[in-house]
């Protein structure tokens, strides 16, 4: 697929997402899995001038606002950014494979649960390497194949998102963890990985008022362990040459 259709894809299917994108995130599985990811992403932002790669409607941006020293967002669905300003975040309309920043622009850039949807992946971390300045860090989020996350996904089938469509509507990869160090532009050097939602076998069980909150401490072992690798999501932080 080119880039043009998939830009055109996702922002369809983020704008008709948009407007009920929030609504599961406030708890739950959702927001667990939005926890696990700050735990790797805000240490990082604090007191940084930071990027946020496909920010959405700013859940996490708004997180990272309270600490970075600046924080910017970019996203390619107006549906999903209108939402961001009204949380009062400085965001941009535009794709991560061709980012409106100089080069070395900030300290910190991270994406979560947006390069999994981006065909042109390698554009998208090239062009994170380059607005990077050197020695600062990135944060990248893969789905992993090798994972409950997968396989829920093959067994249960495309979820609706509303107005009609289901996830089967936008392009999604999955990349093993051998495949990482491929992935990485030669200008990013991989300092770690982090695995996030490794035991949840299916999303539902976080509703099981005993278990879900042992499976969430589990799930933070779970994420700098050996196990990490098969986490349904990984995120490998890497540093700018
Ligand atoms: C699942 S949402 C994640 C939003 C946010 N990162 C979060 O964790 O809440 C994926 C976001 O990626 C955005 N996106 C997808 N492809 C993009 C691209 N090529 N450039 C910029 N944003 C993109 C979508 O519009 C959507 O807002």
């Amino acid at each position: 697929m080119s880039t043009v259709d998939s830009d055109r894809q996702n922002r369809a299917y983020y704008d008709t997402f948009s407007a009920r994108y929030d609504d599961p995130r406030g708890g739950g599985y959702h927001r667990l899995i939005d926890d696990l990811e700050m735990e790797v992403i805000e240490p990082l932002a604090r007191g940084k001038d930071v990027l946020e790669l496909g920010c959405g409607t700013g859940l996490l941006l708004e997180r990272v606002a309270r600490v970075a020293r600046s924080a910017e967002g970019i996203d390619i669905s107006p549906g999903m950014l209108a939402a961001a300003r009204e949380r009062g975040l400085s965001v941009r309309e535009g794709s991560v494979t061709e980012l409106p920043y100089a080069d070395a622009s900030f300290d910190f850039v991270y994406s979560v649960k947006v390069l999994a949807h981006v065909p042109a992946i390698d554009a998208a971390m090239a062009e994170a390497a380059r607005v990077t300045r050197p020695g600062g860090l990135v944060a990248l989020e893969l789905y992993n194949p090798l994972s409950f996350r997968y396989l829920a996904k093959r067994v249960f089938g495309p979820q609706p998102i509303g107005e009609g469509r289901t996830e089967a509507d936008v392009f999604t990869r999955w990349d093993a963890p051998w495949q990482l160090d491929e992935r990485l532009p030669p200008e990013l050097e991989r300092v770690e990985v982090r695995g996030i939602r490794v035991l949840t076998p299916v999303a539902a069980v976080h509703r099981i008022p005993a278990l879900g909150p042992w499976l969430g401490r589990a799930e933070r072992w779970a994420a700098r362990s050996p196990l990490r690798w098969a986490g349904g999501f990984l995120m490998v932080v890497a540093r700018r040459r």
